[in-house]
Order: C-alpha cells, then sequence, then structure tokens
C-alpha cells in the first residue's frame, strides 16, 4: 500500500543505485512513458542523463515542438532534438506497402540513434519507458496471433545493439500508474492524457505512398478534428482520434469552380487496451461540423467520411 510520492523517491534511490556516477541515454517519443521515465532519472541523476529526440517528421502538427520545450524549457533536461526528417521521408518516397514503410521507419530510427549517441560518446545505460504490461507480453505471448498483423516500431533492437545495459524504472506500473506518477513530477495535464501515438507517425495515417505536401495536408485535417473534439468536451471519453488522408481524389464545387482533391476519413475509438474497438458514436451535428471545417480550411481535401468499422474485424490505424 503506497502512495507515489513514496514510489517517486524509492524508485529515485533504484536508479541512482543502479546508475552510480554513469552516464544515461534515453529516446523520447513525444508520448507518456518515455516522458515520464526520463523525468524521474532525471530528478535521479540530474545532467548525467541526455535524452535523443528523433524527430521523423511524421508528427502531428505542433507536437516536435511541444516536447522540445517541455523537457528543455520546463524541466531542463539536456536533449538533442534530431531532425531526420529529409531522411526518414526521403526513404519513405514512392514506398506503398504498409509493413516496408514500418519497417524502413523502425531501421532508420535505430540508425539515427545510434549514430546520436555514437556522437555523444557513448553511454553506459539507455533508459527505456518500459512497462509492466510490455515485460509480461514479451515472456507469456503465447496465446497471440500467430501471424503478425503489424510490425510494431519500437526501441526492443537497441538494446543487444548497443550493448548497454537497460534502466527501465517504469518496469512494474500499469499505464494509470505511469500516469499517477507523471502528476507527481508536475508533467502538465495536457501530455499526461493524450491518446496513444503510433511510433511510425503519420506515415501509416497516409495509405499509399507518403509526400511532403501530404503529411502538411494531413496535419492541418487532424489538428482541426482534434480541436473540434476538445471544444466537444470529448476528447476523454475518446481512447483514440485521429484524420486519416486517402490516396483518392474525388471531384467537388467549391463557389463555382470545380476542384479535384483528396478526401479525409475520420476515425474515433474507445477501447480499453487497444487490443478490442468500437468506433466512436459521434453526433451528426458534431461530425457535420468538423467535415464543414475541414473543407473550407484545408487546401487539398474536398471530402471527409467517417469510418464505423470496430476491432475485429478491422485495426485502430489503417495500415
Ligand atoms: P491497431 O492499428 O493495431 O493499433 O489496432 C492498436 C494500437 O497500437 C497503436 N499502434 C502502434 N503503436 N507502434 C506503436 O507504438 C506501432 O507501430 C503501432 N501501430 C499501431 C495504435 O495507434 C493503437 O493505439
Amino acid at each position: 500500500d503506497w502512495t507515489m510520492a513514496e514510489y517517486r523517491q524509492q524508485a529515485v534511490q533504484a536508479i541512482r543505485d543502479q546508475v552510480g556516477d554513469g552516464k544515461v541515454i534515453c529516446g523520447l517519443s513525444g508520448g507518456v512513458d518515455s516522458s515520464v521515465a526520463a523525468v524521474l532519472i532525471h530528478e535521479a541523476i540530474g545532467d548525467q542523463l541526455t535524452c535523443i529526440y528523433v524527430d521523423h517528421g511524421l508528427m502531428r502538427l505542433g507536437e516536435s515542438e511541444q516536447v522540445v520545450s517541455l523537457f528543455r524549457e520546463h524541466y531542463n533536461i539536456p536533449l538533442v532534438h534530431v531532425d531526420a526528417s529529409d531522411l526518414f521521408i526521403g526513404q519513405l518516397e514512392g514506398e506503398t506497402d504498409p509493413e516496408k514503410k514500418r519497417k524502413t521507419i523502425g531501421k532508420l530510427f535505430i540508425d539515427v540513434f545510434e549514430a546520436e549517441a555514437k556522437k555523444l560518446g557513448g553511454a553506459d545505460f539507455l533508459a527505456q519507458g518500459t512497462l509492466y504490461p510490455d515485460v509480461i507480453e514479451s515472456v507469456s505471448f503465447t496465446g497471440g496471433p500467430s501471424v503478425t498483423i503489424k510490425s510494431h516500431h519500437n526501441v526492443g533492437g537497441l538494446p543487444e545493439r548497443m550493448n548497454m545495459q537497460l534502466v527501465e524504472p517504469l518496469r512494474e506500473l500499469f499505464k494509470d500508474e505511469v500516469r499517477a506518477l507523471g502528476r507527481e513530477l508536475g508533467l502538465p495535464e495536457s501530455f499526461i492524457g493524450r491518446h496513444p501515438f503510433p511510433g511510425p507517425g503519420l506515415a501509416i495515417r497516409c495509405p499509399g505512398g507518403i509526400t511532403r505536401e501530404k503529411l502538411d495536408i494531413l496535419r492541418q485535417a487532424d489538428a482541426i478534428y482534434l480541436d473540434e473534439i476538445r471544444k466537444a468536451g470529448l476528447y476523454d471519453a475518446i481512447w483514440q482520434a485521429f484524420a486519416v488522408l486517402l490516396p483518392v481524389q474525388t471531384v467537388g464545387v467549391m463557389g463555382d469552380g470545380r476542384t479535384y482533391e483528396y478526401v479525409c476519413a475520420l476515425r474515433a475509438v474507445t477501447s480499453v487496451d487497444g487490443m478490442t474497438a468500437d468506433f466512436y458514436h459521434f453526433d451528426m451535428n458534431f461530425l457535420g461540423r468538423a467535415a464543414t471545417r475541414i473543407i473550407n480550411e484545408v487546401r487539398g481535401i474536398n471530402r471527409c467520411v467517417y469510418d464505423i468499422t470496430s476491432k475485429p474485424p478491422g485495426t485502430i490505424e489503417w495500415e
């Protein structure tokens, strides 16, 4: 029977005992887990920790700036922000196969992270925001599907390759406990309550090949959709909501002219753990409002559709 304040103190002590005066690097993803791990480790060992944020150029509107300013300005944590968007987007150009897109992103991520770690002169420890469910899943995933539905992009391949010891201060915690610890550490609520976001980012929300132009269009549509969800007070009732830019153009009419632009699909689901999900039953007025704003405000989209597929048989993401 312990409180988060006590857990924080014990975890800080455990990190100090493990690390001594060694150097630690931590890969930030912009998500809750790696952020909480980094802030906790920084509290324990200060500037013996350096964070590396590999920016693949596939984040949502304003997201990279938020991560960088939170860590650098708010917490004063040494952070290397690697803008690798040219590399990622260049390598993904023309690639339309979902699995190849995921694999390319996963591989590049490891390459860039490793190169940056080398530039820092290496480190003794690699910090990860591994949670308890990740620990169990990796040892007892026998009942799971025998085919890979999607190869998840995470940093699982890093430790062996880089020959570093792991620091995993969240290994005993469930997601809700990590959020409580994040609050205890003063992370902003807007950060802690965020919907999950996949490692491969917007690349898997642009079915088909990606281009900078498509990513820009998607970013704007997604930001408007989420703005409307927040304004309607629905953000916390939804597990995940996002826009998808379809590789389909349709004919429309704007003023007295013909348009020929992309279709945007809107997705929102409720779920407990992401393994199964139901589509969210919006009020039609809400959907009409969001669609009208997207079509009026985003150049390049002239039609919106709402995805009413649950999981299974659909998956939450489109790729
Ligand atoms: P699916 O699309 O498989 O997604 O129903 C289930 C949950 O996992 C997220 N997701 C990912 N998360 N790396 C991640 O870290 C990935 O490669 C990845 N693919 C899907 C998805 O957003 C949803 O929350």
